[in-house]
């Protein structure tokens, strides 16, 4: 059998009541051929599950069905094999492999359109494929999860500054601070779990948007595909793209938390900080500083976040001003769903290597956190639980980091003596709490930084990964 080759006479399916031949500008402007084929496996599913309710109902015939079935598995492995020969001519998926499954078997593939339209058949297509690459990165997104408690483990003792302004705030852990992306990450794969089961509904059998006169069974095309139910109405399956931009706002702030996530390795690993450092198949180097060693890979996550965001924003846009139902606006929902996809999917591939290779320099991050006066709101609670209200806690507390900053030591070098200036009420105790260690002990409450509170709450999330 021939393969697919270009079309007589530039002559289209729908071509029947047109008297010139479209041009090529037109023909290139209009087609998405050159961007969808990644939708033919979806494409070939659904109609497999569309021809074989058709049969279930006396639609078509069984011999019809089985040249149907047999065809597109021809079809689907030339597709894999990379034979398939895809035709601009054709316009997009649905009529490349309808118009080869033709060739392939005669009458049975003019058949296979009946009771469908391709603006059923486009939406099933995009929330197959939505529905898999969902599975994909929520996967993706738990192996991104597991690197991190892998790396908080090891640092449940390890002392960094923790910053609010990013100023030395108050000593935590880099375990409890690995652990708040952990976090975000679990309400990442929560809003994507939600939002598939609105992806995972049948449009199919609201065929151009009104229905068919066909006795058709949608329940049971819908089982077939794995559906979680159908569309309750054909004007909105065939129309409906909310689920696109839904999986875009949460793609949208996976790669928000990303970008916060890569904003601290860049500074981690400037000289400046010199908390980390990353393997260097992660870094590139200068051509004409020979010192440096640059993070690309988390600035371009950095940097890709506004892609993502610029794709969210386009299908808004794209949706805003459509009436019901099907309009060719819709063909606009592909680039930037496939964009973003294969953006997050590369992003959470590579920052789980990434993970994997970051050292950490205790010294430097204990030296920080000790050049900061992160102890200080441990004085002011030691004083708080002698008597002395808060506020005034506060005061006395400003009073000596002044006196410490104008000597240049940490209030842990302070002199009993000198510290007694300040408040009567210090007594020798108050150098257990003045350590950084100290003060990262007694913060013992759920969610709270102590390493106790930390290896359970590693715990939990790993009994949540299982
Ligand atoms: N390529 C089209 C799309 O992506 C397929 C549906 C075309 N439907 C139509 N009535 N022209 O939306």
């Amino acid at each position: 059998m021939e393969k697919n080759t270009s079309v007589e006479n530039n002559k289209k399916t729908w071509s029947g009541r047109f008297n010139e031949p479209v041009s090529q500008l037109v023909q290139r402007y209009t087609a998405s051929i050159s961007f969808e084929q990644r939708l033919a496996e979806y494409d070939i599913q659904g109609s497999i599950a569309h021809a074989q309710m058709l049969s279930a109902q006396d639609i078509i015939s069984t011999a019809d069905l089985a040249d149907i079935e047999r065809g597109l598995q021809q079809i689907q492995n030339e597709i894999n094999s990379g034979d398939f020969v895809w035709l601009l001519e054709l316009e997009d998926v649905h009529l490349n492999i309808e118009k080869r499954l033709t060739d392939l078997v005669g009458d049975a593939g003019k058949r296979l359109h009946t009771a469908r339209s391709r603006n059923d058949q486009v939406a099933t297509d995009v929330r197959l494929y939505l529905r898999a690459s969902i599975d994909e990165i929520i996967n993706l997104i738990k192996a991104m999860q597991s690197a991190i408690l892998d790396l908080a483990e090891k640092h449940t003792n390890t002392v960094m500054p923790g910053f609010t302004h990013l100023q030395v705030a108050q000593p935590v852990s880099f375990a409890h601070h690995l652990m708040a992306y952990f976090e975000m990450m679990k309400r990442d794969v929560e809003r994507l779990t939600d939002c598939r089961q609105r992806v995972n509904q049948s449009p199919l059998g609201a065929a151009a948007l009104a229905g068919t006169s066909y006795p058709i069974d949608r329940e049971l095309v819908a089982q077939k595909l794995g559906f979680d139910g159908i569309c309750r109405n054909s004007l909105d399956a065939v129309s409906d793209r909310d689920f696109i931009i839904e999986f875009g706002s949460c793609a949208a702030l996976i790669m928000t938390h990303f970008s916060r996530l890569s904003e601290e390795l860049i500074l981690w690993i400037s000289p400046a900080f010199g908390f980390i450092t990353l393997a260097d198949r992660f870094c590139t180097g200068s051509s004409i500083m020979p010192q440096k060693k640059n993070p690309d890979v988390p600035e371009l996550v950095r940097g890709k976040t506004g892609r993502i965001n610029g794709n969210l924003v386009a299908l808004l846009t794209l949706m805003k001003s459509q009436p019901l139902a099907y309009n060719k606006d819709n063909q606009e929902d592909k680039e930037p769903l496939f964009d973003t996809v294969d953006t997050l999917i590369d992003t959470l591939r590579i920052y789980t290597d990434m993970f994997a290779g970051i050292q950490v320099n205790h010294d430097a991050m204990r030296n920080a956190a000790m050049r900061g006066y992160a102890t200080a709101t441990d004085l002011a609670d030691y004083l708080t639980q002698k008597g002395l209200p808060f506020r005034d806690a506060h005061e006395v507390v400003a009073k000596t980091v002044q006196f410490a900053e104008q000597k240049g030591v940490d209030l842990s070098a302070l002199d009993l003596s000198e510290l007694q200036k300040f408040s009567a009420q210090i007594e020798a105790d108050i150098f257990a709490v003045l350590t950084l260690e100290g003060s990262m002990e007694r913060r013992n409450h759920l969610g709270g930084t102590s390493p106790a509170q930390v290896k359970f709450a590693i715990e939990q999330a790993r009994q949540w990964l299982s």
